[in-house]
């Protein structure tokens, strides 16, 4: 999705910007440029494709800028295009903006500009939000500014510069994430803290009707009225080395290796007395009793993890638990009452569709619960009760390390809601979180396995369909494990009961059809063992996925994958690794851009 940077300083400001940008291009982009102050005037260069093809080379043919203050933006496309025209930012030589989100009501706006007198260049909803606001100027920023966020329907991060406001930048958001950064004698304005570590942790996020003004004098922040406010100042706790490769190839390798560390910092703080503590965020036992249904929603990799989850809560208390993907959650008019517990998984917390699943419960009067990993953002600020998880910044568009933790998390809650009501007693509860505790020192055994996940990926990579198999919680893993593998190496793959195959699947197996299949559950292993025989006997080459010390019948199985040992109900955690290797190896050995696949953003603001 579209990143937003700002910079008002002392210093030259065309490499910040642009450094920053770089930042931000884990988050998915086809076009980045910049607006600088030189001189009197607003200067533009944006162009389409990647930075370093696009922009930098822009920049080098115009020689060097001269600015201390300036805007820029990286775009994913939504409104017209990738082309340098649609680029932001987007303005007239008075007022320019870059913008995130979705302006809704961008026709009825061009109407009325147009009607006005008002001419258009791009295709883009962005190109109504900077003419609105140049008719509406009149010499006060913060008036036309009001009055235009008063027209615009829909979701926007603006970061606004005006010709006459020389070294100002007037900053607003309604949905989509936009924060403010406080440096020495400088100040920025970012889509995330990520962008600006390298210049300061501190930060303030920009809450709905608010804008903030960064001069060089400092920043200050007025609600719509044009009224001064005052604002909390945070300290972002992850380092700039957090936001860095750190000597591995591609960041998705990186995070791959952080997740026993990233399980321990989202465990441990909520294990008090050897028992899961939910009372940070007021989910207290006695609450958990009360409620009828649990909810689990969120869109893919954090959808997968609340599958996990439910297998979990149903089993350990015996308690129904509905996984919706956000987008179906938010217009099927869901059977939610105030009586039910609405948990929403996200890890940007910024997923349109989940964050509109969320407003949806809270109208309807359920609690709602939300485990996100990103601190301030907008879901993270909406839910009724949040606890995070401390995965530190995820990079990588394919989501790995943040899976763990939410599925590390769902753990913890599913005990936590066993022992509340009365299924599990206190010893069993602390006997599973005491072997949650120790999972990382298995997650971290299968990790050093990198050999065999790069000989299995070599077996797959020329395959144009694979096929994922396993039954209860392999199922849930076989879902992840096929999304990671089509997400990064383009390969088509699905994800399949495995006891489901012969009712209509089983039809495209060949012996050009691998199949992976995931066997940890022993009270289901026989079943399992018996479909792969079904596949093997039509020609496919079979990966097996299980406990090291799991005997396989050599006859059916062309690859065993074995697992470090560990209580079977936790395996997951171990499985994923496995899965997660063999898709990052697979799409190495195929040349793709492991981080930045095709199409795909990082954070999803737009439905
Ligand atoms: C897959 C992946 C996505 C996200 C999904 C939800 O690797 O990263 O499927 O899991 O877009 O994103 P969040 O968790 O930010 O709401």
């Amino acid at each position: 999705m579209c990143g937003i940077v700002g910079y008002v300083g002392k210093e030259e400001c065309t490499q910040i910007l642009v450094d920053s940008l770089r930042r931000l291009e884990y988050r998915g982009y086809d076009s980045a440029g910049i607006a600088v102050f030189e001189d009197d005037k607003i200067k533009t260069v944006k162009a389409k494709g990647k930075i370093n093809e696009g922009l930098v080379k822009k920049l080098e043919q115009t020689g060097t800028l001269h600015a201390t203050s300036g805007i820029g933006h990286t775009r994913w496309a939504t409104h017209g295009e990738p082309s340098d025209i649609n680029s932001h930012p987007i303005g007239n030589g008075r007022v320019s903006i870059v913008h995130n989100g979705i302006i809704e009501n961008y026709r009825e706006l061009k109407a009325f500009l147009i009607s006005k007198g008002y001419g258009f260049e791009s295709e883009t909803d962005t190109e109504t939000v900077a003419k609105l606001l140049d008719y509406y100027y009149d010499g006060d920023p913060l008036e036309a500014i009001a009055r235009a966020m008063n027209d615009i329907e829909g979701a926007y991060a603006l970061g606004i510069i005006f010709r006459e406001h020389k070294n100002k930048i007037f900053a607003i958001r309604k949905e989509s994430p936009l924060i403010v950064g406080k440096g020495e004698g400088e100040s920025f304005i970012a889509s995330d803290v990520t962008a600006i570590l390298e210049y300061t942790r501190d930060y303030y996020l920009l809450e709905h009707n608010e804008i903030a003004v960064l001069d060089e004098s400092g920043i200050k922040f007025f609600d719509v009225r044009g009224e001064e406010i005052e604002k909390e100042i945070q300290t972002a706790d992850w380092d700039v080395s957090a936001a860095q490769k750190g000597g591995y190839k591609h960041f998705m390798l990186k995070e791959i290796h952080e997740q026993p560390a990233a399980i321990k910092n989202t465990v441990s703080p909520r294990v008090k007395n050897g028992l899961p503590d939910f009372s940070e965020c007021g989910l207290t036992e006695e609450r958990l009793r009360s409620y009828e249904n649990i909810y689990i929603v969120g869109c893919g990799s954090a959808m997968h993890a609340g599958l996990v989850g439910k297998a979990l809560i149903e089993k350990l208390a015996r308690m129904p638990v509905v996984v919706d993907i956000a987008s179906e959650f938010r217009y099927r008019d869901p059977l939610i009452t105030e009586k039910d517990l609405v948990v929403i998984i996200s890890q940007s917390g910024e997923t349109a569709d989940t964050l509109a699943a969320l407003k949806l419960a809270k109208q309807v009067g359920s609690d709602t619960f939300a485990i996100v990993n990103v601190v301030g953002s907008s879901i993270a600020r909406e839910a009724d009760m949040v606890m995070y998880t401390n995965a530190g910044p995820e990079i990588s568009v394919c989501s790995t390390k943040a899976y763990a933790v939410q599925v590390a998390f769902m753990y913890l809650f599913a005990f936590e809601v066993a022992f509340a009501r009365g299924r599990i007693d206190e010893e069993r509860c602390r006997q599973l979180t005491n072997e949650l505790l120790n999972i990382p020192d298995t997650i971290q055994k299968c990790i050093d396995n990198e050999a065999a996940y790069q000989f299995v990926a070599s077996k797959i990579m020329n395959a144009d369909s694979l096929l994922y198999i396993g039954r209860g919680l392999d199922y849930s893993l076989s879902m992840e494990g096929s999304l990671k593998l089509k997400e990064i190496s383009y390969i088509h793959s699905e994800a399949y009961a495995a006891g489901e195959l012969k009712h209509g699947t089983i039809s495209l197996v060949t012996e050009d059809t691998p199949v992976i299949a995931i066997a940890t559950q022993s009270a289901l292993f026989e079943k399992t063992a018996s479909n792969v025989k079904e596949v093997k006997s039509r020609g496919a080459k079979v990966v097996m996925i299980c406990a090291e010390e799991t005997a396989v019948d050599a006859s059916s199985v062309d690859y065993k994958v074995g697992l470090p040992s560990a209580n079977e109900l936790l395996m997951p955690l171990v499985t994923v690794v496995p899965l997660q290797m063999i898709a990052y190896y697979t799409a190495v050995l195929r040349g793709c851009d492991v981080d930045m696949p095709r199409n795909l953003a990082k954070s999803v603001t737009v439905e």
